[in-house]
């Protein structure tokens, strides 16, 4: 059986910034608050008229580009959204179309946060099985388009933004690719954090519009409460059980939600600051978009190198949780 070992990454964000004074301007809010309680400084908001698939296509070229794989060679797509252009047909065929991937399959995936560690190993099953060369993990969001920018508690929050990884077979005997996966969902915890109409629950009507609910709704104590809890419990978890410590791992590349969230996980584990990727600062939570754009922080800063074991590691709306651990490939 092949190991599956992502070969490539990209990414895209829109030009267009969000700052937190602009949001002063908007809310009752302040730099102080937002930089204090969420870490989040800035993030990025796509132009009037530009949807989820336009950020993916982008994402998608750049992952590409990197070794010049045609997209013609692409055997499926993997997209992993919450603010897919539309009900159907998928984000996943319209990217597929414009990329031109004439031979690839493929589909959207709903896991809110944990989306794209869910297509990674969703991406990794399906290149391990031996059943496919080559498949695109995509993560992207359009966060701004469910934001109700009255709402203070939730559109300090949020950015825009998308991620690919090419995932590919490792060559015989290479020690690189994926090494676990450790997922949990809880629908117990739904009714904390949903955009509750638009779907055959609540479908759309004057009401639903007139009652702001095709917004995202959060009670964000109690999904804090859960993302301290599990995360931590997650990484530690699939850590125990590949006999690893943190000693073992170059980076943690978490999900970027809060920054109490993430450095209460890492002081679980036992990971010291400097080897945990933040960078919840510049983007916010582009929700499936924040596991690719931190690790592409990660290489620049070379806090992952060719070799190292990474951790990633995240936490949604449902619930749902994921952790996995890659040892890095190029
Ligand atoms: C949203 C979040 C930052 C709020 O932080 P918190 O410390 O829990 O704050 P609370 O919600 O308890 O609110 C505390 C006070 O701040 C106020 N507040 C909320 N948003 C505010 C803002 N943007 N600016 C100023 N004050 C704000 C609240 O109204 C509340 O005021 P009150 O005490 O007068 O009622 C935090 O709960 C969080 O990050 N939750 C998880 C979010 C998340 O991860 N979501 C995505 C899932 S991956």
């Amino acid at each position: 059986m092949p190991r599956a070992k992502i070969t490539a990454l990209g990414c895209f964000t829109p030009e267009r910034v969000l700052t937190n004074s602009d949001l002063e301007k908007l809310v009752d809010t302040t730099d102080q608050w937002i930089l204090e309680r969420t870490g989040i400084r800035e993030r990025h908001i796509a132009d009037p008229g530009v949807a989820t698939s336009d950020l993916a296509v982008e994402a998608a070229k750049a992952a590409l580009a990197v070794n010049g794989v045609a997209p013609g060679d692409l055997d499926a797509i993997l997209l992993c959204t919450v603010t897919p252009d539309m009900f159907f047909p998928s984000t996943a065929c319209l990217v597929q179309n414009r990329l031109g991937a004439s031979r690839a399959w493929g589909f959207d995936l709903i896991a809110a946060c944990s989306g794209f560690v869910y297509g990674l190993v969703s991406g990794a099953s399906l290149v391990a099985s031996g059943m496919h060369k080559r498949v695109l993990v995509i993560g992207a969001d359009t966060m701004s388009r469910i934001i109700d920018y009255t709402d203070r508690g939730t559109c300090v929050l949020f950015g825009d933004g998308a991620g690919a990884m090419l995932i590919e077979p490792a060559a015989e005997g290479e020690d690189a690719g994926f090494i676990d996966f450790l997922g949990e969902i809880d629908g117990s915890g739904g009714d904390f954090l949903k955009m509750p109409a638009g779907g055959s629950r609540l479908p759309a009507s004057r009401e639903t519009v007139d009652q702001r609910l095709h917004y995202v709704h959060q009670e964000g104590q109690q999904v804090f409460k859960y993302a301290v809890r599990k995360m931590g419990d997650l990484c530690q978890q699939i850590l125990e059980r590949n006999g690893l410590t943190g000693n073992d791992i170059a980076v943690m590349v978490p999900h970027q939600a809060n920054r109490r969230i993430i450095t209460a996980t890492a002081e679980r584990i036992g990971l010291p600051p400097e080897k945990v990727l933040i960078n919840i600062e510049r983007f916010g939570n582009t929700t499936a978009g924040t596991i690719p754009l931190a690790t592409r922080d990660a290489i620049g800063q070379g806090l992952l190198r060719k070799g190292d074991i990474v951790l990633f590691a995240a936490v949604g709306a449902g619930y749902t949780a994921g952790a996995s651990l890659w040892r890095w490939g190029y």
